[in-house]
């Protein structure tokens, strides 16, 4: 297949509607949009991510007055969230329409719904005028996609086009919240913290590790499959450190990055090493600095632990999957 490379959410938009597959921004990665409506279209989306089939897609929608064109029901706790924090990046899991098809929801009875918060997104969803299925826009399991290059490396010649634009400026997945019953469950942190969340409903809680532990032991159904495979990895292994080794030998600084947002004595030792000005740059550049440790072939790289506050909390979910734990 021949990429097109385009700037126009018109052509986005029809490419879309033909049942074809776009690339491009949002305001946390690029996504992979296609037409939620068309199963053929998306069965290409899964082949061409090589995704596993029983991870579910988010719908993407131009407007949160749309949400029936994806969801069954907005519970109240839904709508409170969609007030506060919507267009954003936080993606709501809702009762599904009968009408999306179980392989958008790998057979769950939910669906994932997100309002982006980007000009070129929201103009090629208004055009596109169909709720868009769109998962970052990577191969399965590696580093999600921020730039427009980034994407080209993993999908050229793999997906119909890819938009051209500037990166993706928070460089971090939305925040998924289970609102489908009970008090609502964070299943992925994102820019939009529990905190943020706990505000507009107290109860609501995050997903916890135990919690997933005991889901893979009994091998029951798990609500968020897409929480239990190799995700963000990179070819080169990844060392999540409070502080970088320092005084490692020639041989192994030679094959070594480093990234993080404290300056530490000794980072010269690394061939590559960037020391980001703030946790939100961190988070922005952090998945770009793992594609390019893998573009310059480094066997490792150690990554600083980001600290808690704000994006933070999500940053270290990733740099931990990242790791492989
Ligand atoms: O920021 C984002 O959310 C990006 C941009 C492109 O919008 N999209 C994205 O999609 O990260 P993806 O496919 O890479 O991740 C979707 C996540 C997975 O963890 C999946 O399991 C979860 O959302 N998810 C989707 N539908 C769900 C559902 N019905 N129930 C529970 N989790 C769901
Ligand atoms: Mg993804």
């Amino acid at each position: 297949m021949l990429t097109e490379y385009i700037d126009s959410a018109e052509r986005a938009a029809e490419i879309i509607r033909a049942g074809g597959l776009v690339a491009f921004p949002t305001e946390t990665v690029f996504g992979i949009g296609v037409d939620a409506t068309n199963g053929d279209a998306v069965a290409k989306l899964f082949e061409a991510k090589g995704r596993p089939s029983n991870n579910p897609l988010i719908l993407h929608l131009d407007d949160g007055g749309h949400w029936a064109r994806a969801a069954a029901e907005l519970p109240t706790v839904a709508e409170a969230f969609l007030d506060a924090f919507s267009p954003g990046p936080l993606t709501l899991v809702l009762p599904k329409l009968s009408s999306i098809g179980d392989q958008v929801t790998a057979g769950l009875p939910t669906v994932g719904v997100r309002i982006p918060d980007h000009p070129i997104a929201r103009a090629i969803l208004r055009n596109a005028a169909v709720p868009v299925a769109a998962p970052s826009a990577n191969r399965s399991g590696r580093p999600s996609g921020t730039t427009w290059q980034a994407v080209s490396e993993d999908l050229d010649g793999r997906i119909d086009a890819i938009f051209t634009a500037e990166s993706a400026t928070i460089g971090i997945e939305s925040t998924v919240v289970d609102c489908s019953g009970g008090n609502p469950v964070v299943l992925r942190p994102g820019a939009i913290t529990l905190e943020q969340l706990q505000q507009v409903a107290p109860h609501t809680r995050e997903y916890g590790d135990s919690e997933k532990q005991r889901m893979v032991a009994f091998g029951e159904k798990i609500n968020s499959p897409g929480i239990l495979h190799p995700h963000y990895q990179p070819k080169a292994q990844v060392c999540v450190v409070e502080v970088p080794p320092v005084g490692i030998s020639v041989e192994v600084s030679a094959v070594s990055a480093f990234c993080g947002t404290e300056r530490f004595d000794g980072l010269h030792e690394f061939a590559l090493s960037k020391i980001f000005g703030s946790l939100d740059d961190y988070a922005s550049g952090f998945y770009e600095f793992l594609r390019e440790v893998d573009r310059q072939a480094f066997e490792r790289v150690f990554i600083q632990t980001a600290s808690e506050e704000g994006i933070g909390r999500a940053l270290r979910d990733r740099q931990r999957r990242a790791a492989g734990d």
